[in-house]
């Protein structure tokens, strides 16, 4: 029985929600191992809207596990605060179907702080962060210095955490001009906030352990893209966590082997949002035409997503860098009624051709993309829900996309409607 993992493969927002929603039918457990509140996973069921930040996008479907791993940086507040948005709406969500590593690291109002100071004080230079904290809260964990969440269990635990947490943050915001950390408001916020999470946290290593041995499905859902991996991503415009596949395993506690296929989220355009290279972007009204369209706007910030053409020699990268088997190509119906498409094959700089993104900053700026130019078509593809409903030029491009890449397509998207995917492989039957 296969444990699939459903990762990003460009600079996310790809439609990892809606996929993941459509293949957690198929699964018992879906978990979260990586990032935190910085993603924004969108859900459309019958009409109806659900952006999720923190909670793994098998929350909406009765009977399945929701897991939140070690990997994942978690507010507090903010899982409070989307938990009570779903339950508004008449989603139940208790211990009964959400757990929580007890070993996460908690995001703490100063780490936004410090995410806030640090992207001010960056002028251009700014990464374009969702303010999160996220980044400021990945590095008190190596720094070994977090709180975390099973830590809320034990006052004088909490305390020393407090101690050494706020040893290092005082000074450094001396060093930025901040006000000190009011310690007695902060430990009392997390007294108040404790009964509210705690109910969760359990050793959520062992639980999947169990599943997987009683024979359950288990979904991993990624969130971000390998392109905003903190190794692998075009670095430093990266998010500060692996986005790869291979974190799915440390950021959960399962071994390697747990994983049987990696599916990679893969736009049949491209976008990114923030600052940082973008070989294929366009500054023209294609780029335009495609926002629209797509309505690229990020579901976090609402910050308008930055658009280009399809670019197979990034993807082809991130594929490899995953160990993808399958991809999802999603927003084919974007790129309806475009006379013709353009997909970037490598790049060229210097003179000399390149078949992948090299790693220097500096070059990732200057290099210049070669396109293969393909037909585009005028019908619709919205909404199909077969092969056979697509027009032959649709079929020619993302076949030609497959070839490029070197992975085939295992489930084609065609509307932010559940229901509107076509599968052609499916990633469980291994
Ligand atoms: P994620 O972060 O990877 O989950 O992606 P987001 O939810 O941030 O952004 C993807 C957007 O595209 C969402 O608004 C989805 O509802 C929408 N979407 C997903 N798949 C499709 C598709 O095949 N066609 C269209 N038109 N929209 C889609
Ligand atoms: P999902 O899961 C797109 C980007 C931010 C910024 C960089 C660093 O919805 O695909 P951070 O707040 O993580 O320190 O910001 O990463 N970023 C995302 N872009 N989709 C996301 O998540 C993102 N999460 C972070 O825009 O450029
Ligand atoms: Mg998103």
């Amino acid at each position: 029985m296969a444990n699939v993992a459903v990762v990003g493969a460009q600079w996310g927002d790809e439609g990892k929600g809606k996929i993941v929603d459509w293949l957690s039918e198929r699964a018992d457990v879906i978990v979260r191992f990586q990032g935190g509140h910085n993603a924004g996973h969108t859900l459309v069921i019958d009409g109806e809207v659900y952006k999720l930040s923190l909670l793994p996008s098998g929350i909406l479907r009765p009977g399945k596990l929701s897991v939140i791993g070690n990997g994942v940086v978690l507010d507090p507040w903010a899982l409070v605060a989307e938990i009570g948005r779903l339950c508004e709406r008449g989603v139940e969500v208790s211990a009964e179907n959400l757990a929580i590593a007890e070993n996460v690291p908690l995001i703490l109002p100063l780490h936004q702080d410090l995410d806030r100071i640090r992207e001010q004080a960056a002028g251009r230079a700014a990464i374009g962060t969702t303010g999160r904290g996220i980044g400021p809260a990945y590095e008190d964990k190596v720094g070994r210095r977090s709180v975390r969440l099973g830590d809320l269990s034990d006052d004088a635990t909490l305390e020393s955490r407090l101690d050494r947490l706020l040893a290092h943050h005082d000074a450094l915001r001396r060093g930025l001009g901040a006000a000190p950390i009011d310690r007695a408001d902060l430990a009392e916020r997390l007294r108040e906030i404790a009964p509210q999470v705690l109910p969760y946290a359990r050793p959520v290593w062992e639980d999947l352990d169990a599943r997987r041995r009683a024979g359950e499905r288990i979904l991993f859902e990624g969130a971000q893209g390998a392109l905003l991996d903190v190794d692998f991503g075009t670095y430093p415009f990266v998010t500060s966590s692996n986005t790869l596949a291979g974190m799915a395993s440390t950021g959960t506690g399962m071994g390697p082997g747990a994983i049987q296929f990696v599916l990679g989220i893969v736009k049949a355009y491209t976008t990114r949002v923030g600052a940082g290279p973008f070989p294929t972007e366009l500054d023209d009204e294609i780029g335009r035409h495609l926002a629209q369209v797509g309505h690229e706007k990020g579901t976090v910030t609402g910050r308008d997503r930055r658009c280009g053409w399809f670019d197979a020699a990034l993807v082809r990268q991130t594929c490899t860098t995953s160990g993808v088997r399958g991809i999802a190509l999603t927003k084919l119906d974007v790129l309806d009624g475009l006379d013709e498409l353009k997909i970037c094959t490598g790049y060229e700089i210097d003179g000399r051709r390149v078949d992948h993104l090299p790693m220097a900053a500096e070059q990732q700026t200057r290099v210049v993309p070669i396109y293969e130019t393909i037909a585009g078509w005028s019908e619709s593809t919205a909404g199909a829900r077969s092969w056979a409903d697509l027009p032959g030029e649709a079929v020619k491009y993302v076949r030609r996309i497959e070839e490029l890449i070197r992975c085939p397509v295992a489930l084609l998207s065609t509307s932010p409607e559940r229901e509107d995917t076509i599968l052609v492989t499916d990633p469980f039957a291994d």
